[in-house]
């Protein structure tokens, strides 16, 4: 990890989750504390960048120097992505856990309790990561991939479907890393190789993956 190796260049990071309304009340979300996407963030501004951070719904302190968007849904997230892209990007990390799928409606009143089942329609989000890696120009696209089983396998499929230059992969089936651990482990996929990053403070796991990138940058970009 090289300070100063990201000096000049604009990074956006997509954190935590993002809320889907049911109802004025209600709504479809998962774990995700902002951990990662915050330590990201933090490393990245080590590291000499211009640091703009969409961020879902999380409990968590702005680091110092970084540019915070807070988003609530999905749509809101890529919206806001689009947007810090437009304003000029070298590099998006979507650290994000992404609702997938979002109500098909939301009800503008609170919906009342009623038979036994209810039934709610969703339908599918837009792919934020994917987006961005096929606008033009295109950042350098570092995403992520939560698993709880085939972890790699899914990786790397998600590396090729997503159009990414990397994809870090973690198994958020483990309590101990992953969703709101202060810890990590994943392996890191790019087209020429990988690399395995060994439990470690989030922090720590940031400043390896922010190290990595820059070397793929500059692989694909020599100076
Ligand atoms: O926030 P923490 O508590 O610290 O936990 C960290 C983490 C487990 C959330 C993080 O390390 C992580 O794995 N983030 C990705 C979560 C996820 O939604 O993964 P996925 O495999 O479902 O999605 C794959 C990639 O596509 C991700 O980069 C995701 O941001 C992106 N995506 C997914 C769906 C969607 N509609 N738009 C997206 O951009």
């Amino acid at each position: 990890f090289a300070v100063g190796s990201l000096t000049g260049k604009r990074v956006v990071i997509t954190a935590g989750p993002t809320r889907e309304a049911i109802d004025p009340v209600r709504y479809i979300s998962n774990h995700s504390s902002g951990k990662m996407g915050y330590a990201l963030a933090q490393a990245c501004i080590e590291a000499g960048a211009h640091v703009t951070l969409i961020s879902g719904p999380v409990h968590l302190p702005t680091p110092d120097r970084v540019q915070r968007v807070n988003v609530t849904s999905a749509l809101q997230m890529l919206a806001a992505s689009q947007q810090a892209l437009a304003e000029g990007c070298d590099m998006f990390i979507a650290t994000a856990a992404v609702a997938d799928y979002r109500p098909a409606a939301v009800a503008e009143q609170k919906i009342k309790k009623q038979g036994d089942e209810i039934v709610i329609e969703l339908v599918k989000n837009p792919d934020i990561v994917a987006t961005i890696a096929q606008s033009t120009p295109r950042p350098f696209v570092l995403g992520f991939a939560a698993e709880t089983q085939y972890v790699e396998n899914y990786a790397r499929a998600k590396l090729e479907a997503k159009k990414l230059d990397m994809i870090a992969c973690n198994d958020v089936s483990r309590a101990d890393i992953g969703f709101q651990s202060d810890d990590n482990a994943m392996t890191v996929f790019w087209r020429g190789g990988y690399q395995k990053l060994d439990k470690a403070n989030k922090s720590l796991i940031a400043r390896q993956l922010v190290a990595l990138c820059v070397q793929q940058l500059s692989a694909i970009n020599p100076a």
